[in-house]
């Protein structure tokens, strides 16, 4: 037997930690970012700056960050600037500025002793370490609410202040702020926060289009030719849309997906698949929920069902779904109800997030309305139901 195929070409770069060489859709922040300390090019040491990276989970923050501390640390070195990049992530350290400020000393002085410093001592260090060196540095402290929660405004103010001490000297540190939202300053005093609210870059969350874009990329790098679908990609994204425009939700859903696809050597990633992967993150379906529908739900939830069990299609009319459920009026010896009633059928599952409809644009007749099981596996749908509907033929 040949050994079995994976769909994958290369899964790590589906790791959550990996920074891809681009990022789609956040070219501009991406852009604004080189702008603010483009003076580390030109004339390092004349000024800092401080920036505040703002946006929801998953819309990229501490990717763009990643990415931008890569990119300005290769350009100064080819001006021969001595610059570098440090990214704390400050929840990490449970928001204690001494450990953040050990790891940042760290970078440059791997063996000054962890113990017996505060943390305005090795911040103190940390500077002379920067004019002995000539050197220049942005320290990125990501999720920055939680040094602001655990130490307050104090700490903050120090950081922000620093420079302002220096006067005279070569001004050697700038900082980058990550954080989800922007409540964390408004409870800082009115001076540190106006210090900080000078350079705001907001990342919006992702729209569809935008998920399928970041999506499109991450297949060509991760997975071999042809495995997945657009249609598979299309129905990740809508779910990452319904997960507030997550990034990393998509990307998670994508990979969980490959590893269906191989579980069951399929040598494709099918829209099953996807529904797996996402009950395996999101259980959606209760079967109590099932239980209480009428008798005329169950049957048409059922028909959808084996639409999707027993075909490839992401999506699918809502004919191509009555069909099916004549068939099973026909099994259970029932008259299939009208087209209008199917109709409320499928705007009532999806008010219960079951299904999922949407309008689209097609070449013959203008808009037609499309259908998916976007989150429950239709396997398991067709499973439930059955036995519901079993219980009641009893
Ligand atoms: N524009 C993009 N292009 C490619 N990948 C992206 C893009 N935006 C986000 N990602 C990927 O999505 C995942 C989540 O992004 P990231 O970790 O940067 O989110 P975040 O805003 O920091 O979220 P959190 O608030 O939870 O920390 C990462 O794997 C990242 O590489
Ligand atoms: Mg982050």
């Amino acid at each position: 037997m040949a050994p079995p195929l994976s769909v994958f070409k290369d899964e790590a770069k589906l790791d959550i930690n990996y920074i891809p060489r681009r990022l789609p859709h956040r070219e501009k922040e991406h852009r604004l970012l080189m702008e603010f300390f483009n003076f580390l090019l030109q004339s390092p040491g004349k000024m800092s700056q401080r920036v505040i990276v703002t946006g929801e989970v998953g819309t990229g923050k501490t990717a763009l960050a990643q990415r931008f501390g890569a990119d300005i640390t290769s350009e100064t070195a080819k001006k021969g600037v001595n610059f570098r990049y440090v990214h704390v992530n400050c929840r990490e350290y449970r928001g204690k500025f001494f450990l953040i400020m050990q790891h940042a000393l760290a970078t440059f002085r791997p063996t000054f002793p962890k113990r017996g410093y505060s943390a305005e001592e090795l911040l103190k260090t940390l500077m002379q370490v920067l004019d002995e060196e000539n050197a220049y540095i942005i320290l990125t402290l990501d999720e920055a609410d939680a040094l602001i929660e655990r130490e307050g405004s104090e700490t903050v103010y120090k950081l922000t202040r620093l420079q302002e001490i220096r006067t005279g000297e070569p001004q050697r540190m700038s900082l980058i702020f990550i954080m989800r939202d922007l409540k964390a300053i408004e409870k800082l005093d009115a001076s540190s926060r106006s210090t900080m609210q000078q350079n705001v870059i907001r990342l919006e969350k992702y729209q569809k289009s935008q998920l399928i874009d970041i999506l499109t990329e991450r297949v060509s790098m991760a997975f071999a030719p042809s495995t997945v679908a657009e249609d598979v990609v299309s129905l990740i994204a809508e779910l990452g849309v319904t997960e507030n425009g997550n990034a990393r939700f998509a990307i998670e859903l994508l990979w969980r997906a490959g590893k269906y696809a191989d579980a069951e050597n399929l040598g494709s990633v099918t829209p099953e698949c996807v529904r797996k992967a996402v009950s395996s993150i999101i259980p959606t379906l209760r079967k109590s929920d099932l239980a209480s529908l009428g008798l005329h739900e169950k049957l048409f939830l059922l028909g959808a069902a084996r639409f999707f069990k027993e075909n490839q299609n992401a999506y699918a009319s809502l004919s191509e779904v009555e069909q099916i459920y004549a068939v099973v009026c026909e099994e259970f010896g029932e008259q299939p109800h009208s087209h209008t009633q199917l109709w409320k059928y499928v705007q009532f599952f999806s008010a219960l997030g079951i299904l999922k409809t949407e309008v689209t644009a097609t070449s013959t007749r203008g808009r037609a309305t499309r259908i998916s099981l976007p989150s429950i596996s239709a396997y398991e749908l067709e499973k439930e139901l059955s036995a519901t509907l079993e219980k009641r033929r009893k």
